[in-house]
């Protein structure tokens, strides 16, 4: 590694290797305008707060902060718009109040928002009543409707999801600066509809709490007026790194540094179709400087776990990588533990984040694709169940959810059923929770975080008593 990202490494550079998972454009000319206009565009985001997020996620792998990423599984152009963006971004402060609160830890905060458009597919043609056409890869590439000239992918769709999410960030950076996210306010991040459930009470019992305490900080002089952490938040932007023209165009020099960034999003991670060490996603993820993630199926074996963690993360820099596991709600415990063991074994720093839906999706009798909130709530207690066998931190969650009252997952204690799906399924992509169902996630995580904390506690004290 020199000081200029990694060796033999340039911003194209993973265009001498096999991509996966990239669409096929039929106009080269009218894709390279779009690089080019890509290129003159500015950045979405600084390198200094990719170097700020690495910081925090930093302390999440040293076990002092919690991560919690969350989003759409595809941002689209037609559910685009202030209100969708508030209510996911209020969602996430309620949830991160809950886990705050339950495992006294700071919680890193990062969206999948503002540019995650770009999906891989588990097959190239989608097939209906007998038509069959190129499947959908997201907003950025082709359009959902089924008909041929929807799905022939247009690269003037970059610079619409650019403008996207240039306009989402800015409205995203006006909610966590600008008073919208001040603690005080935390009642008010309670949607109306969420208010009246037994979840918007348990909510509404721990704001007053929060509450309680704020006025007992503001008698001794401490208040949002005082001190900036109460006013105000950190909120970082992720999407997947799968279509590589946008990354590389996106991906400028940092002046102070000399080191590149790809300034489309503060974290970037690379998916499980696409994580081959030979692959031209690695190439490209190697070479930038924003920290990355990295997404573990049940198929990943330590040992290539290990190679890809050399090529990613070569000097071992804590907050660098986030192993992001999807193994399903009943493999998590079999799979998951061999590759804590080795990566602990190794002294490779990572923060380890479970992903609880993309290995618990299935398709309903109704015909939705779909998740079932035990399924999801099983896979998240099986990755907490590990690291407490390990003697590893259970890092971070990392969810498919909206801020709004979607019928996308089944379950939950609204009790969402296989014929409730039709009522409102609107999502791009993957079925999501919807902020009920998010919500309670929050509080279920944060009482196995709350008994986890409980755990270190008691640890050292035994190790004393045995000594
Ligand atoms: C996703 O996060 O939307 C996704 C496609 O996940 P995975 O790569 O883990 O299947
Ligand atoms: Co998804």
């Amino acid at each position: 590694m020199t000081a200029q990202n990694a060796q033999n490494w340039t911003p194209s550079s993973w265009r001498t290797k096999e991509t996966l998972q990239m669409p096929t454009y039929t106009d080269q000319v009218a894709l390279e305008t779009a690089e080019a206009q890509l290129r003159a565009l500015p950045p979405l985001v600084f390198a200094g707060e990719a170097r700020a997020l690495q910081k925090e996620l930093g302390d999440v792998a040293n076990g002092k902060a919690f991560l919690l990423q969350g989003g759409d599984c595809a941002e689209s152009f037609a559910e685009f718009g202030a209100n969708h963006i508030r209510d996911t971004f209020r969602v996430i402060l309620q949830m991160s109040v809950a886990l705050t609160y339950g495992g006294s830890l700071p919680v890193v905060k990062v969206g999948r928002i503002a540019g995650q458009f770009a999906k891989p597919r588990s097959s190239d043609t989608e097939t209906k009543d007998g038509v069959t056409l190129p499947s959908y890869r997201g907003d950025n590439i082709n359009s959902l409707e089924f008909t041929p000239e929807a799905r022939i992918p247009d690269p003037q769709r970059l610079i619409q999801s650019y403008h996207q999410a240039s306009a989402t960030l800015n409205l995203l950076r006006a909610f966590s600066k600008g008073g919208y996210a001040d603690l005080s306010r935390v009642h008010g991040w309670n949607l109306d509809f969420v208010q009246d459930s037994p979840l918007g009470e348990r909510y509404e019992d721990l704001a007053s709490r929060i509450d309680d305490a704020l006025r007992f900080m503001a008698a001794c002089g401490v208040s949002s007026e005082t001190v900036p952490a109460l006013r105000q938040t950190d909120f970082f932007t992720s999407h997947e790194a799968l279509h590589l023209n946008y990354e590389e165009a996106m991906t400028r020099q940092d002046s102070l540094t000399g080191d590149y960034y790809d300034t489309s999003a503060h974290f970037l991670w690379i998916g499980a179709r696409t994580h081959q060490a030979e692959n031209g996603q690695i190439e490209f993820i190697r070479g930038i400087k924003n920290p990355l993630g990295l997404k573990c199926s049940p198929t990943l074996e330590p040992d290539e776990l290990i190679r890809l963690i050399d090529t990613v993360n070569p000097d071992n820099i804590p907050g660098r990588l986030t192993l992001i596991a999807r193994m399903g709600h009943d493999q998590v415990e079999e799979k998951l533990s061999p590759l804590v063991r080795r990566v602990k074994e190794e002294g490779r720093s990572v923060v380890w984040s479970c992903d609880p839906m993309h290995g618990n999706t299935f398709t309903s009798e109704t015909g939705y694709k779909t998740r079932r909130f035990d399924n999801i709530l099983q896979e998240v207690r099986g990755f907490f169940a590990v690291h407490k066998t390990e003697g590893t931190h259970p890092g971070g969650v990392h969810f498919e959810m909206t801020g709004e009252d979607v019928t996308e997952c089944v379950g939950g204690a609204q009790d969402i059923g296989a014929e409730d799906l039709s009522s409102r399924y609107h999502t791009a992509c993957d079925p999501r929770l919807n902020a009920n169902q998010s919500l309670e996630l929050a509080f279920l995580i944060s009482d196995e975080l709350k008994a986890a904390r409980q755990d270190d506690a008691i640890r050292p004290a035994e190790a004393a008593a045995a000594e």
